[in-house]
């Protein structure tokens, strides 16, 4: 663990309400700050800052998110804990110390992206060396040296072993060469080269490390088209952009989401360098919120095609779930961008781009697909459809100009089609009570994937929490309730392995914060932690309480029931009881 001192200073100079102001927009409370949560989508903000405290964090009530400032960047940045607090301590000027910055984990992944920073020069090599197939390919796809050198293309030839061999040269191990998804092992036992007759494009992070690889095959019957690195200690496929290393960098306030690699690069090469791609996989909202981070309006330049298509609908929708109001690039001639670029060139492209539609356009365009609008049935079944993109419009004014361009176009009574997406509307508010309902009543069913067995015991995680709550609070009462209550006696899993840290890393402490916690759980685990400190603040717990929780948890060991079986309401009713106690 970091020393305490260091930890102190970098939570001094990174304020938690600094650091999630760059993400999102807080607003006061009272004594508080709140915001609307950036990790589930919501209207009304149910995230609170508890800033300027002894130890601030934040926790959402609405999905169980919560954490310091370091889990708040694991979180929101996909980064491991040491990348986090490295990224922290350079915006401070701090340097981490460094035995901790060596340990096994750390030192593993720069290890893997060294790995893969090694086999991209080697795949670069390649393209420029004797076999000139993979050269020729990009060539005939029109990609001029610049731009193949930009984004650090590469070649893997036909051999089963060339990245091998000259990796095991550099002296990394097979272990590594597995680990880092560039090999794979036989049924031999061997290891082989993943990428063979391919043309390889380097996927980079943020600050440039080259985290992951796709590969297109060069012969045009080959399978699969583009093979691309699986998740691998340094790459989550969902969290990163492809060439998002140079769109963060761009002037331009405006990120174009392309479908593909190779759309990405003609793109960018006929002059927008604002481009991005998700990677092999479809969009996620993940990656959502790393474009609202750099851009305020998304431009969607899929493919013409149907997937193109379903893909984009599925794109407006989780951009819009992140706040942001995308546009739709309307192809025609040609399939994707970098064909239509190769068609028509970079200035029809920029005029392509000025009349991107906007995704209500879209949707209503999209309507009139496969309908004959000269004939009545036709036109009743676009209106239709129509009705409800109008009935998802929630801007009162917007949705009133659409529906009265509708009505004018299709040449129908505006007031008429006004009174049916208003009918429209009043329903889906009644199905959505309705579906709110069922959510809050099926609650207890629901799985818990971060504290699983918390569902099955539903008391004893209580009881745990209560006692890790107490624990928070008086770290002086350590020692007694140890005495009391072992880890192993713990039901959950989760709250054991807290009890257990806790027990471990208190007796160094000065004082309690959660983010004792924050380099050895996962930021769902960290959520649901610093859940136990914000749900619990406005209870007093006495020691009364604790010993009863205890008592629950040895009946539960013991495999009985326990003599005086608290349920929840009894639970409620000892809490109320000992705050009148207190208070009175
Ligand atoms: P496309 O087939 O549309 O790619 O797939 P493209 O870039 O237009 O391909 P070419 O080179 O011009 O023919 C879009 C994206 O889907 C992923 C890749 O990320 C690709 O860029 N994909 C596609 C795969 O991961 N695997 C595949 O086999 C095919
Ligand atoms: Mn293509």
């Amino acid at each position: 663990m970091l020393p305490q001192e260091f930890l102190y200073q970098l939570k001094q100079a990174n304020p938690i309400e600094t650091v999630m102001g760059r993400y999102v927009q807080l607003v006061r409370a009272g004594s508080l700050l709140k915001c609307q949560c950036p990790f589930h989508s919501e209207k009304t903000p149910s995230c609170v800052v508890y800033a300027g405290t002894q130890d601030p964090h934040f926790y959402c009530f609405g999905c169980h998110a919560g954490g310091d400032v370091i889990t708040f960047l694991m979180k929101i940045e996909g980064l491991g804990y040491m990348d986090a607090v490295q990224t922290l301590a350079q915006n401070a000027g701090l340097s981490v110390p460094t035995e901790e910055r060596d340990n096994g984990e750390s030192k593993r992944r720069t290890r893997l992206l060294e790995l893969n920073r090694n086999a991209a020069q080697y795949y670069y090599k390649q393209l420029c060396g004797s076999d000139k197939r993979g050269l020729q390919y990009l060539a005939q796809r029109n990609l001029d040296p610049k731009i193949i050198k930009k984004y650090g293309l590469g070649f893997a030839g036909g051999e089963w072993d060339g990245l091998l061999r000259a990796m095991k040269a550099l002296g990394y191990t097979e272990d590594e060469l597995i680990a880092s998804n560039l090999c794979s092992r036989s049924q031999k036992g061997t290891l082989f080269d993943r990428f063979r007759d391919r043309v390889i494009f380097p996927i980079f992070d943020l600050r440039g490390s080259v985290i992951a690889f796709g590969g297109r095959t060069i012969d045009p019957n080959g399978q699969p088209k583009y093979l691309n690195s699986s998740d691998t200690p340094v790459f989550k496929k969902g969290r990163n952009l492809f060439s998002m290393q140079f769109a963060k960098k761009s002037q331009s306030k405006r990120l174009i989401l392309a479908e593909g690699y190779m759309d990405v690069i003609a793109i960018h090469q006929a002059g927008f360098d604002n481009v991005v791609a998700s990677l092999g996989t479809a969009l996620t909202a993940d990656q959502c919120r790393l474009m609202r981070q750099y851009a305020e309006e998304v431009v969607i330049a899929y493919d013409s095609d149907t997937a193109g298509q379903n893909a984009t609908i599925k794109a407006v929708n989780l951009l819009r779930a992140v706040g942001i109001q995308p546009k739709i690039l309307r192809l025609h001639d040609a399939k994707d961008p970098d064909e239509y670029i190769k068609k028509f060139g970079a200035g029809r492209f920029r005029l392509l781009l000025e009349e991107a539609d906007d995704a209500v356009q879209y949707a209503l365009e999209r309507c009139k697909d496969g309908l004959d609008p000269e004939a009545v049935d036709g036109k009743v079944t676009l209106i239709e459809k129509a009705i409800s993109v109008l009935a998802s419009i929630e801007n009162e004014m917007q949705r009133s100009i659409y529906i009265s361009n509708l009505a004018k176009e299709q040449e129908v009574d505006a007031q008429l089609l006004t009174a049916q997406v208003n009918r429209e509307i009043a329903k889906r508010r009644s199905r959505e009570k309705k579906q709110s309902w069922q959510a809050i009543t099926s609650l207890p069913l629901m799985q818990d994937s971060v504290n699983p067995q918390a569902v099955s015991h539903r008391k004893e995680a209580k009881a745990e929490e209560l006692i890790l709550c107490y624990l928070f609070r008086h770290p002086d009462d350590m020692e007694v309730i140890r005495e009391r209550i072992q880890p192993e006696q713990f039901v959950t899993e989760l709250y054991q392995r807290v009890y257990r840290e806790y027990l471990n890393r208190m007796p160094q402490m000065q004082q309690f914060s959660l983010s004792i916690f924050s380099d050895c759980f996962h930021p769902d685990e960290m959520g649901r932690i610093t859940g136990i400190e914000a749900r619990y603040a406005d209870v007093d717990i006495g020691e009364n309480s604790v010993l009863d929780a205890i008592a629950v948890l040895k009946a539960c060991d013991k495999g009985q029931a326990p003599a005086d079986s608290l349920s929840d309401e009894d639970f409620a009713a000892l809490f109320v009881k000992k705050r009148i106690q207190k208070n009175g």
